[in-house]
């Protein structure tokens, strides 16, 4: 599938692109995250309700996107007797969320990972030029030596994507994950034109933008279906 972003690196490299939405790209496909999915696309799914499957998705999310981290063995005395087992041995972990829809996932990810530090990535979209605003930025001071796990559980225009990871880029991060709900098509691309070291995990792949900047068929605007400020 191609959707022309206006984006000129895309237009020519069209199996560079497909190669690559192959190697970067995620699709969590686990029932359990599929079926949670599913539940918060129900319009009529409570605002409690949707908060407590964005947290359960954030968990699910949060231990696919670990599987590769380095393990080393270390020894341990067991009741029985002393053995060597493996002990997470990579780099430590920050959680990004973006504000405010990205802190639905946080808490399921710092069940797993609680030893986590957490940035905080202030920013809103101008509803007219759908483009991302800065209004809060805050991350550890050794984000440079940490996997970054960014997260927004839509990746509509990829405009925040862009500019939070410009921001942890900014600050030294260097290997930094997004973690999504929700892509549209057109986000991954603009994603992956602005920042192609940055891999992608997500629930599902919809089908396209509106002319609103939101995700068709989507789930609506996920910062006030877990706030309920609609
Ligand atoms: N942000 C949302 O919350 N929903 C969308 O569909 C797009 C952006």
């Amino acid at each position: 599938m191609r959707f022309d972003t206006g984006c000129a690196c895309c237009r020519d490299d069209f199996y560079d692109y497909e190669e690559w939405i192959m190697q970067r790209v995620t699709v969590v496909d686990h029932p359990l995250a599929q079926h949670k999915l599913t539940l918060m696309r129900d319009k009529n799914r409570s605002t409690r309700e949707f908060r407590q499957l964005l947290n359960e998705v954030g968990m699910l999310l949060c231990y696919e996107l670990t599987r590769d981290l380095k393990l080393e063995a270390v020894e341990v005395e067991t009741p029985l007797q002393k053995t060597l087992a493996p002990a997470l041995s990579g780099k430590k972990l920050v959680f990004a969320p973006i504000l405010r829809a990205g802190t639905g996932f946080l808490d399921g990810m710092l069940q797993l990972a609680p030893a986590a530090r957490v940035a905080h990535i202030g920013l809103y979209r101008n509803p007219e030029t759908l483009e991302a605003v800065e209004y809060y930025f805050k991350a550890p001071a050794d984000v440079a030596d940490r996997l970054v796990v960014l997260m927004d559980p839509m990746l509509a225009t990829g405009n925040s994507a862009i500019a939070a990871v410009k921001l942890l880029k900014d600050k030294g991060a260097r290997d930094i994950r997004f973690a999504c709900l929700l892509a549209a098509p057109e986000g991954i691309e603009k994603l992956r034109c602005a920042h192609p070291d940055v891999e992608i995990w997500t629930v599902a792949i919809d089908s396209h933008l509106n002319d609103h900047g939101y995700i068709v068929p989507g789930l609506g605007d996920a910062g006030d279906r877990m706030y309920g400020t609609k």
